[in-house]
């Protein structure tokens, strides 16, 4: 009937980059400039149901608590695009949970607009293949296009809205895991879409470190083409660290590390100089993330635990792309 295709759920897993996006080319379309690579993981995830017309407005609720001004506004103009390609005119009451709590840090945008797009798309009607969802979430936050697939998968930057999207990267016989070390769960002092801004405008090191990532990216693809984890991993932390670089150049200065963060990347260095594959990798926060082989995954993080004993440290697989709750 009508009313039950008004009303959908579907649930999108957040994703890690392990070669980053970090700045627009476009920032209306979120059109980024450069490609990016990520790890879809298991257990940061998000479920999300919209039912459109049971509303006198759009209202917005996560984890329980009914969101006003930002986060409800940045929902609704997300819902004008998909209530502009369905040819319809009605409120939407939309619902959120994460597996991890809201504002700690790791409940990111990515997993949040995947999910949104799905079920919005779902609720109006619209009949929209992987890639035009990928599309669509992307203009809700960009990191979020790659949530749609599971495993590894790629960003094409693109140069319009058509050509800008996320496909899934074939990951072989590579077995690889992220261990997530908590550092603080503080809301970040400056947003992502507000820091990137700046770096792009003011950095003198942030061309640089574009340049640098196309070869990162291809450099990467290959040594996932060879199953070759420890290549990929030095590709991984040498593109975080230069993103990092770049932002620290901005005037003024993006700076989203605590002291434990530093130590956390020491720690890293030092379970490497042991003979264990470890490489860091971190986003628009002070948490630390750790890409490993699957099957070392346990002793890196037991070896994090010793050498960071106030930190959670946690282990996230791979994980599925988007899917609807029916
Ligand atoms: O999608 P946004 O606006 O939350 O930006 C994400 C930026 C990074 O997490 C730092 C890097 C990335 O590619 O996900």
């Amino acid at each position: 009937s009508l009313a039950a295709s008004r009303c959908a759920t579907a649930v999108a897993n957040s994703n890690i980059a392990l070669i980053k996006y970090w700045g627009k080319a476009d920032e209306r379309l979120i059109i980024p400039r450069a490609s990016s690579l990520s790890l879809t993981l298991d257990g940061l995830s998000t479920s999300t149901t919209v039912q459109f017309g049971a509303s006198d407005a759009d209202s917005l609720t996560i984890d329980g608590t009914t969101q006003q001004g930002t986060a409800l506004n940045r929902v609704s103009a997300f819902l004008d695009i998909i209530r502009e390609k369905a040819g319809i005119n009605l409120p939407a009451r939309v619902t959120s949970a994460n597996t991890v709590p809201y504002g700690a840090g790791l409940a990111s945008s990515a997993s949040a607009f995947a999910a949104l797009a799905g079920a919005a798309c779902e609720a109006a009607g619209l009949d929209a293949t992987p890639r035009e969802l990928s599309r669509l979430a992307r203009r809700g936050s960009g990191s979020a296009c790659r949530s749609i697939f599971g495993g590894l998968v790629k960003w094409n930057a693109g140069h319009d809205d058509e050509s800008s999207y996320a496909e899934p990267v074939d990951s072989g016989d590579m077995d690889l895991a992220v261990i997530v070390v908590l550092i603080s769960g503080e809301k970040k002092p400056i947003s992502s879409r507000e820091a990137m801004r700046r770096t792009v405008v003011t950095s003198p090191l942030y061309d640089a470190w574009i340049d640098s990532c196309q070869d990162d990216l291809d450099a990467a693809l290959a040594a996932i083409r060879q199953g070759d984890v420890e290549r990929f991993g030095e590709l991984t932390e040498a593109n975080s660290f230069g993103m990092h670089a770049s932002m620290m150049a901005s005037r003024p200065a993006v700076l989203y590390w605590l002291p434990e963060t530093v130590s956390a990347l020491n720690a890293v260095t030092s379970i490497r100089d042991g003979g264990l594959g470890a490489w860091s990798t971190m986003d628009a926060g002070p948490n630390v993330k750790v890409l490993t082989d699957g099957r070392d995954a346990e002793r890196v993080a037991d070896e994090l635990r010793n050498r960071l004993p106030d930190c959670e440290v946690q282990i996230h697989r791979p994980g599925d792309g988007l899917r609807f709750v029916r």
